[in-house]
């Protein structure tokens, strides 16, 4: 058990097998961190005294100058021993639900297209979590935790569901999609992420979802129409992909009260022209670009949520910083 004291905040806090960053967002501190898997940058700290290691060999998000200047990333460093660290905390990091280490049962896997698939797992102990937040799933024989986000809500906490997106020869989800039986288990850890439904938040929603970004924006739609708070919104859910046959969601919107009336799903097709899209009659071009052309100059009135890849959120944030929608009403996860 290593204790880590953070000078800036005259604050310390116990670290115990552990990333520094997830220790302390599990001691109830805003630690500020992102993806969790040493991708972004935000999690990293000044090391004043100490020692620490990677568990994450080589994490891309840190430099030759964050090294010689003694930064490190919080997400992926374990202390060897008491440390002494700077970094700035705030507020909005600190996690409703403080995650945790649980084990989850695999009790139903179910395709959703040719390459997503939803895998419901049921936890050893119950892990409440808010809509739109994810977890860090640790596959047998995979290296490092791996970041999905659930889809279903987690107000119980009872279940985790996950919809994933095969990466072709991808070390994590080839274990999930081809390793993992229905009845066996495997490690979780979390709640993380700040992308989560804010609902008190007096504004209609506006979901954002490319490829595997599919299930954080299920899982803020459900929450959204079953919210008290949010009974009066309208619910607008674009979900873009690059074919016919990689469209879906509707399904799962329609199963929600007041679809057709206050939620709407839209889809977006980028390859209009591949053979396979021959009678496509919704929408064409990327999720941003969608969104633009039918909310325009009311893209400031929506609270908006998105989740993707890194160069779809990173063009949707362009577009909604055009149209002049503030920061504060922007929720996003990059999908590294
Ligand atoms: C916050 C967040 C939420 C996400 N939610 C979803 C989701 O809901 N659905 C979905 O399909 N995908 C999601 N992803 C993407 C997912 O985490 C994986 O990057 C993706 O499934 C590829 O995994 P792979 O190992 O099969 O592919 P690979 O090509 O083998 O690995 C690619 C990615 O794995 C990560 N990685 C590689 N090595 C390590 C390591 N040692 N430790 C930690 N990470 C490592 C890196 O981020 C890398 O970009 C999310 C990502 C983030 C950051
Ligand atoms: S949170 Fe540590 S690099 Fe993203």
């Amino acid at each position: 058990m290593a204790k880590i004291t953070i000078t800036n905040g005259g604050i310390e806090f116990e670290c115990a097998d552990d990333t520094i960053a997830r220790a302390a967002t599990r001691a109830g501190l805003g630690f500020p961190y992102e993806c969790n898997v040493g991708e972004c940058g935000n999690c990293r700290f000044e090391l004043i005294e100490g020692e620490v290691s990677y568990v994450r060999q080589n994490p891309p998000a840190i430099t030759e100058r964050d090294a010689q200047r003694k930064r490190y990333l919080g997400c992926q460093a374990q202390p060897h021993g008491d440390c002494t660290i700077k970094v700035p905390l705030r507020d909005a990091y600190k996690s409703k639900h403080l995650p945790k280490k649980v084990q989850g049962e695999l009790i139903a896997a179910i395709d959703v297209t040719h390459d997503i698939r939803e895998f419901r797992f049921r936890l050893s102990q119950p892990a409440p979590f808010l809509a739109g937040q994810y977890a860090l799933l640790s596959p047998p024989g995979v290296d490092g935790g791996r970041a999905y986000s659930m889809c279903n809500t987690g107000e119980t906490g009872a279940e985790w569901h996950f919809q994933i997106r095969r990466v072709p020869n991808g070390v994590a989800t080839t274990a999930i999609f081809d390793r993992l039986a229905v009845g066996e288990s495997m490690g979780f850890d979390g709640p993380y992420g700040m992308a989560y439904l804010r609902e008190e938040a007096p504004r209609d929603i506006l979901c954002l979802a490319g490829g595997s970004g599919l299930s954080p924006m299920v899982s803020i739609a459900r929450a959204a129409a079953a919210s008290e708070a949010l009974k009066g919104r309208s619910i607008h859910f674009i979900y873009g992909g690059r074919t016919p046959r990689d469209v879906c969601g509707q399904t799962m919107l329609q199963e929600l009260a007041g679809y057709g009336e206050r939620i709407h799903y839209h889809a977006a097709i980028s390859m209009p022209d591949d053979p396979s899209a021959a009678g496509w009659a919704g929408e064409t071009g990327f999720v941003h670009d969608v969104a633009e052309k039918m909310f325009g100059e009311h893209l400031s009135e929506f609270e908006v949520y998105f989740a993707g890849p890194p160069l779809m959120a990173q063009a949707v944030t362009k577009m909604l910083i055009k149209a002049k929608v503030p920061a504060g009403q922007m929720h996003f996860d990059q999908f590294y």
